[in-house]
């Protein structure tokens, strides 16, 4: 999961990101280049001009949606945008937001690459919380002005580790 959070957690209020920070805009571009990412309705803009620099855009709504894109595809569940991944033949999926998207993915992630911006903002939509006791913080990128990015990994996946106790 990659996402600019407050201290607070906020990540939008309601006209959207509340900072404007074009290093972090730049970092971002270049983490998610070529790769599959997967956003949610509410954050995903289908203007031609706006086609971020990923491999393939899969987009979560539940209405029946398409686009006459091949870089993008609309699915309405979790376990569809995971199956269409796989075709592409990832082996790593970049979920990028919005709050919905995050909420339902963090049981799922093991790694979240979180751009902490100083500061707290009002805001309408929020990171969710995560137990810290499941995570460790592997890694801190230095070197931006304007924020951190820190590095956390999940310490055990319990799907794999579920699979894992069921065979015993
Ligand atoms: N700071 C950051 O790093 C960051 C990153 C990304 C986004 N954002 C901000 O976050 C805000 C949007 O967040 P949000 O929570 O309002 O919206 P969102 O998570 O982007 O999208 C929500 C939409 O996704 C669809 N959806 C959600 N769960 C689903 C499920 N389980 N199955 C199928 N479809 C599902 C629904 O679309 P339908 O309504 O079409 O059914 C829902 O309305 C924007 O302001 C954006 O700028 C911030």
């Amino acid at each position: 999961m990659i996402a600019a959070i407050s201290e607070n957690r906020v990540i939008a209020d309601k006209n959207g990101i509340p900072w404007y920070i074009p290093e972090d805009t730049k970092q971002y571009k270049e983490r998610i280049k070529d790769e599959v990412v997967v956003y949610g309705n509410g954050t995903f803009n289908p203007d031609e001009r706006e086609i971020p620099p990923s491999k393939h855009q899969i987009v979560l709504t539940r209405s029946e949606k398409s686009i006459d894109r091949e870089c993008t595809t609309y699915v309405t569940g979790i376990i569809e945008a995971i199956k269409v991944a796989k075709d592409f033949g990832t082996d790593e999926l970049f979920i990028l937001g919005g709050g919905e998207i995050y909420a339902a993915f963090l049981p799922l992630a093991d790694r979240m690459v979180l751009s902490e911006i100083p500061g707290e903002y009002e805001g309408t939509v929020y990171f969710p919380e995560w137990n810290e006791s499941n995570w460790n913080e592997s890694k801190q990128e230095d070197g931006y002005e304007e924020f951190t990015i820190t590095h956390y990994e999940r310490k055990r996946n319990p799907i794999t580790e579920y699979l894992k106790t069921s065979r015993e």
